[in-house]
């Protein structure tokens, strides 16, 4: 993926996926890259740290107290590395960085690294979905380090759940991209939207008619994911509250909530507004109606089959316009899109006006939905500007140059 070789400390914790950490290494190895490890006391006794020593020709380091060491080895490390990556990061790991603690080797050598930091979240989704932990990675976020994972999957107890370690690949790959973007970091211009949480929802939204079966759109999330990528390169903050798409996974320093349905996305984007947000864009495509019960079973066909079946809808909460009913000031600023089949720009106004919002971004649904380019026009109080066609990268930008304008108002 990237031709650039780095030096990376590899701090593995105390969990079951300690395990894969060994392929994690070999992997950044076979990357090219020079590996050196550290572990945690809990780590080591997962995994035999013999077996890092091994693979990587280098004592792996367990214990600051071991006397083998010359001088402060987490030091060492800490200036040695282009890159650190954590896998598994624990809860308990998590918290104790957040916190500032480097009582363990993995701590110390955190507490001492000048250069990115990559976590790699792992432990059983009760503990995954707690309140501490959600501040702790909210606070390392904000200290700068990137996460990637964890992943929805078979866990150590035998359920399935938020928790699992993200793949070595991915690991690998998430590394790779916050490294290639430290090497780059000093030659950007100056970053417009640092200091700001853009807050971007994108994809469908899924109503569930029965455990089998919903209602959906054909939308692909591209834009939203665009979105949330080109606001992170200049410099804020990203959550991306997303329907169900088939996308890779964003950058690994934007928060990715992953929702089915409008009425957990509205839960979502209220739980990101609370944490604060400057900038809303809402890009997804979100159902107007939902099914009005959800069937437990999955929906047989019955004796009336032959005649059809009606199916009951109750209207979605328009999650645009409460936001802008809601907003007393000019903040969070608040941008929509207008998916039209005719008179986006009289549409558009009409919804700008209706859902007192900032910006409408409006096109024609033959431009651009399902498609990889689109044709679009930005529309709020004063103006409609018809942009120039462009790949959907291309049009977040200039959307994010309109809402740098607008916020600087
Ligand atoms: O009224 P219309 O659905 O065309 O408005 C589109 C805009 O409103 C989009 O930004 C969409 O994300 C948002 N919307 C919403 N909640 C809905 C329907 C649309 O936030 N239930």
């Amino acid at each position: 993926m990237l031709a650039l070789v780095a030096r990376i400390v590899v701090g593995v914790g105390g969990g079951i996926a300690a395990f894969k950490a060994v392929l994690l290494v070999r992997e950044l190895q076979r990357r090219g890259h020079e590996v050196r490890v550290v572990m945690t006391r809990a780590g080591a006794r997962f995994v035999g740290p013999v077996t890092f020593t091994g693979i990587t020709g280098r004592p792996a380091v367990t214990d600051l107290w071991d006397p083998s060491y010359a001088g402060e080895v987490h030091v060492e490390l800490g200036v040695w590395a282009d890159a650190m990556v954590v896998a598994p990061a624990t809860m308990n790991l998590l918290a104790r960085s957040a916190h500032g603690f480097a009582d363990d080797a993995v701590l110390a050598t955190l507490s001492c690294v000048a250069c990115p930091v990559l976590f790699a979240p792992a432990m059983h989704h009760r503990m995954w979905s707690r309140p501490a932990t959600r501040r702790n990675v909210e606070r390392l976020r904000g200290d700068g380090a990137a996460f990637v994972g964890p992943v929805c999957g078979p866990l150590a107890s035998g359920e399935v759940g938020d928790g699992r370690l993200a793949e070595p690949e991915d690991i690998a790959d998430a590394l790779e991209r916050v490294l290639a973007d430290s090497e780059t970091a000093d030659a950007k211009p100056a970053s417009d939207l640092s200091g700001l949480t853009v807050v971007v929802s994108a994809g469908p939204t899924h109503e569930d008619l029965d455990p089998v079966r919903y209602l959906g759109n054909r939308s692909t999330g591209r834009m939203g994911y665009a979105l949330a990528e080109a606001a992170r390169a200049r410099g804020a903050s990203v959550v991306l509250v997303s329907g169900p798409t088939t996308l890779p996974d964003p950058h690994p320093a934007i928060r990715r909530v992953p929702v089915r349905s409008a009425l957990e996305m509205k839960a979502a984007l209220e739980g990101s507004l609370e944490a604060g947000a400057d900038v809303v864009i809402m890009a997804a495509a979100v159902a107007d109606f939902r099914p009005k019960d959800v069937a437990a079973e999955k929906i047989k066909k019955s004796k009336d089959a032959q005649e059809g079946r009606v199916l009951e809808l109750v209207r979605n909460p328009d999650i645009l316009a409460e936001l802008g009913a809601a907003r007393t000031g000019s903040r969070p600023l608040l941008v929509g899109f207008a998916l039209e089949t005719s008179d986006v720009v009289v549409r558009a106004r009409g919804k700008l006006e209706r859902k007192k919002v900032d910006l409408i971004v409006g096109n024609l649904a033959r431009d651009g939905f399902g498609k990889d380019d689109n044709l679009v026009t930005l529309v709020d109080a004063h103006s409609a500007t018809e942009l120039p066609r462009g790949t959907k990268r291309e049009l977040a930008d200039a959307i994010l140059d309109r809402v740098a304008a607008l916020i600087a108002r």
